[in-house]
């Protein structure tokens, strides 16, 4: 770790993408799209921490780790991992990494765990010994002993992302970079595998974790530290429990109604109670979130004035902060819309 302890910095990070530039495109005289997928990040993670980036659907996440594993070059900035610049000493940082990446199929399905995992580990040029034992130990990690001679293709999804990990952690690299790891997980199955995440990889073995998630509650059980990020941006960084001390309010009552109007909003704006509120679309109807310091001292006007502006109220709860909420609050839009 050549004696620092940040195991992952980067400086003004910028990947952008460009469509429409191909020889062909040109011909027929396409226009050129750039979709700037990551934007200035800077940041410093620190060794053995647990940190997750969480924001929504094209936000960057798996770009930011790809320039990170240095599958993808970055078009400005810098960056090091474990110490290494991840463009002058890509094999170092390579060294110094495992990776999950939910998008792409990561093992041979016709091969059985034990084989998936001895074949990769033969890339990192393990002696036999070595390997075998290696692969015995991190399949007793995972609780996946009694399965080892099962072919891959066998396996539930849950098994089988169970198994990417491990592979991940073949090299016993100090550093695992594991994009949307609980993705397409059953809820209990993605709460036990968060329990491996958190307790035996990052706790037990120390291994500093950079997660993403589109899942707040994932970010906010698991992560030491969390960024958001939208639209290649970091918006907001902090532990979770500081990300939801910023929004002051103590509740927020979210309404879902058949529709919204700028008077209903402005007259709602006005309520003494009222400190703000965020409204958006979804699946054809209306959500309108109110921050208020006491739900019950605002509900009826509020209700009194949805019903005015004929509308209806389908549902409505009060709640506490949740990490959702900050977003929405700093986005103006869900992680889900
Ligand atoms: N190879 C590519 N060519 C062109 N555009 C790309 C490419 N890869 C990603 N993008 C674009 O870059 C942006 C960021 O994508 P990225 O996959 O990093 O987001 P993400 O946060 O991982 O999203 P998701 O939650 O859907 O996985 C998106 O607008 C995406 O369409
Ligand atoms: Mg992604």
């Amino acid at each position: 770790m050549n004696g620092k302890d940040i195991a992952i910095e980067t400086h003004n990070l910028t990947k952008i993408f460009t469509r429409g530039n191909g020889v062909f495109e040109k011909l027929r005289k396409k226009e050129i799209y750039k979709t700037i997928a990551v934007k200035n990040v800077n940041l410093e993670i620190k060794e053995q921490e647990l940190f997750g980036l969480l924001g929504p659907n094209g936000a960057g996440k798996t770009s930011l780790i790809k320039i990170l594993s240095t599958l993808l070059l970055p078009d400005e900035g810098s960056a090091t991992v474990n110490g290494w610049d991840i463009q002058k000493n890509s094999f170092e940082v390579r060294m110094s990494i495992g990776l999950t990446l939910s998008s792409e199929r990561q093992l041979y399905w016709k091969l059985t765990s034990k084989e998936n995992l001895e074949y990769f580990g033969s890339l990192y040029l393990l002696k036999h010994s070595e390997l075998k034992e290696r692969v015995s130990d991190i399949l007793e990690l995972m609780g996946l002993s009694d399965q080892k001679d099962n072919l891959v293709e066998n396996f539930s999804s849950g098994n089988r992302q169970k198994i990417a990990l491990a592979r991940a952690m073949l090299n016993d690299p100090p550093i695992l970079f594991l994009d949307e790891p609980t993705i397409g997980l059953d809820p209990s199955f993605s709460q036990h595998f968060r329990k491996i995440i958190k307790k035996k990889i990052n706790k037990k073995e120390k291994k500093t974790i950079l997660l993403t998630t589109h899942y707040m509650e994932e970010a906010d059980q698991l992560c030491d530290r969390i960024a958001f990020i939208d639209k290649g941006e970091i918006i907001a960084l902090d532990t979770p429990k500081n990300l939801k001390r910023s929004i002051d309010e103590k509740e927020i009552i979210t309404f879902v109604l058949s529709s919204i109007t700028k008077t209903m909003l402005s007259e709602i704006g006005k309520l003494e109670a009222v400190s703000s509120e965020k409204h958006y679309e979804k699946d054809g109807r209306y959500i309108l979130k109110v921050y208020t310091e006491s739900a019950g001292a605002c509900m009826q006007d509020i209700i009194g004035i949805i019903t005015a502006a004929r509308s209806q109220v389908l549902s409505f709860k009060t709640s506490k902060p949740t990490l959702e909420d900050v977003f929405i609050k700093l986005t103006g839009s869900g992680l889900h819309e």
